[in-house]
């Protein structure tokens, strides 16, 4: 399969199946339920969820033990993005190619809509099948890792305390490791640990997370200065109006180009001990490096 249409159909699988473990519209307080899908459905790429599938599957196991890891991965991620629009944070009004969930249900219900996302993660996370080596424990402290103080939310604590200040290469790449890099490699991780991922292989795969996920924030912030607010959904130039430390700040473009390129490679490189049951992973790998939006 090609890697354009596996993305597409890991999305559609995600789509129907967080639909499922989502509260319905109608559900009280209806606002809320209504904040929660507005965010989710906006019509994000669903590359976390599409990576814990494939991990899953390049680890002999089945798509479906890794859907509840996936979905978790992705509310996650929603909430995350949520709450990184709020004015208090970058302050954007359009995200997934339309007006915030701020804009939309104002502030109060875009934290909670957040919050509830947050938690929501851990009750469908919670539904996942152990297996002979992981239990549900184990998924619950990958998750609760990769998106506490320790990675997620410290990267956004730095990027946040960064802004208008001169930042170190080291800094600017520690931020990029925890606010994007570690979600990522937990996907692939949850992915794979669905799947009784022997420890070698999962430790190929952290390396790939890490490297595939500096290499998709340096894009993203590559593409902040590329490409149009159309094609991006969400509002271009921000990153240099709010005086963010980014890679293209403080390296430049083509630099910042060849670095993305280099982490690829270095991405690619660490799936060898997977063998010809990573050639999803690697098509995606690439496909990200060319990503327009
Ligand atoms: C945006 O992530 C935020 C970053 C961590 C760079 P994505 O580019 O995956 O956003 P969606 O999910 O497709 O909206
Ligand atoms: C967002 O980074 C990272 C998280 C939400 C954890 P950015 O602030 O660069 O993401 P965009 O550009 O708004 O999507
Ligand atoms: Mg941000
Ligand atoms: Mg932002
Ligand atoms: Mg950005």
């Amino acid at each position: 399969m090609e890697v354009q249409e596996y993305l597409k159909k890991a999305a559609q699988t995600v789509d129907v199946a967080l639909d499922s473990l989502i509260p319905k519209q109608s559900t009280k307080p209806a606002s809320i339920h209504k904040a929660m899908r507005y965010s989710l459905f906006a019509g994000g790429k669903r590359l976390r969820p599409a990576l814990a599938l494939a991990a899953a599957e390049a680890c002999g196991g089945a798509l479906e033990a890794a859907l509840h890891a996936a979905c978790a991965v992705e509310c996650i991620h929603t909430y995350s993005l949520i709450h990184d629009d709020l004015p208090c944070m970058d302050d954007d009004d359009l995200r997934r190619g339309r007006p915030t969930c701020h804009i939309v249900f104002g502030e109060g219900l875009a934290v909670l809509a957040g919050d509830s996302l947050l938690t929501l993660a851990f009750e469908i996370l919670a539904q996942a099948q152990p297996t002979s080596r992981y239990g549900i424990a184990d998924f619950v402290r990958e998750l609760s890792v990769a998106s506490g103080s320790r990675w997620l939310i410290a990267g956004q604590v730095l990027d946040l305390e960064s802004e208008g200040k001169p930042v170190s290469k080291s800094a600017l790449k520690f931020i990029h490791q925890a606010k994007t890099a570690a979600l990522l490699t937990c996907a692939l991780r949850l992915g794979a640990m669905s799947a009784n991922v022997t420890p070698s292989k999962l430790k190929a795969l952290t390396d790939f997370g890490q490297a595939l996920g500096l290499a998709f924030q340096v894009i993203d912030d590559i593409l902040d200065v590329t490409q149009s607010t159309e094609k991006l959904g969400k509002t271009a130039g921000k990153d240099v109006k709010a005086f963010k430390a980014t890679y293209p700040a403080l390296f430049g473009l083509k630099k910042s180009r060849a670095l993305a390129a280099e982490l690829t490679e270095e991405a690619l490189s660490a799936l060898k001990p997977l063998g010809k049951k990573a050639v999803m992973m690697r098509g995606i790998a690439e496909s990200l490096l060319v990503r327009e939006y």
